[in-house]
């Protein structure tokens, strides 16, 4: 059950969602250029919608587009937009509008994470990844909402597990995926009158992601995991939950989590 001797796998299951159930529809995506996001923005292509991705590297998400619709046959406009300035999102979403004409669903995923003890993270270095999540979040839904008012679309807001108690180094980003939390809380009660849903995806230890790389960077067998089901999430666990929540099948969920971690549990030796 230990990380130790772990099983890491890059997709553990294929789909088990109808084919084509997003035809028609357009998905807009911040962080979409790589990891967990870009894996989201690949399954909902995979049954039918077409993308945008939003990235900081125009490079990166050039290159990811080119590989989404060459893998599912669909249409994704790259976009280079920090989502800490809301004109490059504006930008971004009437490149779409101008492409597909709505925009049906969001994911807000852009993130930012490194290992720091409070005691040591600059107000600068706080305030930056409070800026990238939980501000990049409110910039991307003020740039989005009117449009998933037209379609009556939905939201999902990609948090983590490590706020939901105290996780050592993780100050910082535990505040502000909290307040992304919050947000689509807020969001799921404010905007259900106009038929829009909200929901958190909150990934556990996800194999194959930057974060995960960050998180594990320093190697020194400080960062364990336990894994109850025997294996580390993947990236094709968040894409299935994704589907789903956007699907007609959620067409009643608004307003809450959901945890897909396997019940792992993250063990730190040493601070
Ligand atoms: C302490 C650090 C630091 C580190 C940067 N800073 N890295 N402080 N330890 N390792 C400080 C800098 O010194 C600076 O503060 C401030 O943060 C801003 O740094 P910049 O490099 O200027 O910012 P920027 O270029 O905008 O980069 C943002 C970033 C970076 C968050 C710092 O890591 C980044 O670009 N990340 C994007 C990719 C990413 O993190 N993906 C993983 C997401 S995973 P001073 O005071 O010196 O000015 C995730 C959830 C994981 O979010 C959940 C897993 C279970």
């Amino acid at each position: 059950m230990s990380s130790q001797g772990f099983v890491a796998p890059q997709s553990v299951s294929s789909s088990v969602f109808k084919d084509g159930i997003f035809n028609g529809k357009v998905v807009f995506c911040t962080g979409g250029g790589s990891g967990i996001c870009r894996g989201m923005t690949q399954a909902m292509m995979r049954h039918g919608a077409n993308a945008t991705i939003v990235g900081r590297k125009l490079d990166r998400v050039t290159q990811t587009a080119k590989e989404l619709m060459a893998a599912t046959g669909k249409k994704c406009l790259p976009c280079q937009a920090d989502v800490r300035h809301p004109q490059a999102l504006k930008d971004a979403v009437a490149k779409t509008i101008e492409l597909y004409g709505r925009i049906d669903f969001v994911i807000c995923g852009a993130a930012g994470n490194f290992l720091a003890p409070i005691s040591a993270v600059s107000e600068n270095a706080f305030r930056t990844v409070v800026e990238i999540d939980t501000l990049g979040t409110y910039n991307t839904v003020k740039a989005t909402i009117a449009h998933l008012r037209a379609t009556k679309g939905a939201y999902i807001h990609v948090s983590a597990m490590m706020h939901y108690k105290g996780t050592p180094l993780q100050a910082h980003v535990s505040a502000a995926k909290a307040g992304v939390d919050a947000l689509s809380a807020a969001l799921a009660v404010e905007e259900g009158p106009h038929g829009v849903r909200s929901n958190v995806i909150a990934p556990g230890a996800t194999a194959g992601t930057e974060g995960m790389d960050r998180l594990e960077g320093k190697g020194d067998g400080s960062t364990e995991y336990l894994y109850p089901l025997g294996r580390m999430g993947a990236i094709s666990d968040i894409e299935n939950a994704t589907v789903f929540l956007f699907s007609e099948a959620a067409s009643y969920i608004t307003g809450q989590i959901l945890p897909v971690d396997g019940a792992s549990e993250q063990v730190r030796t040493q601070v």
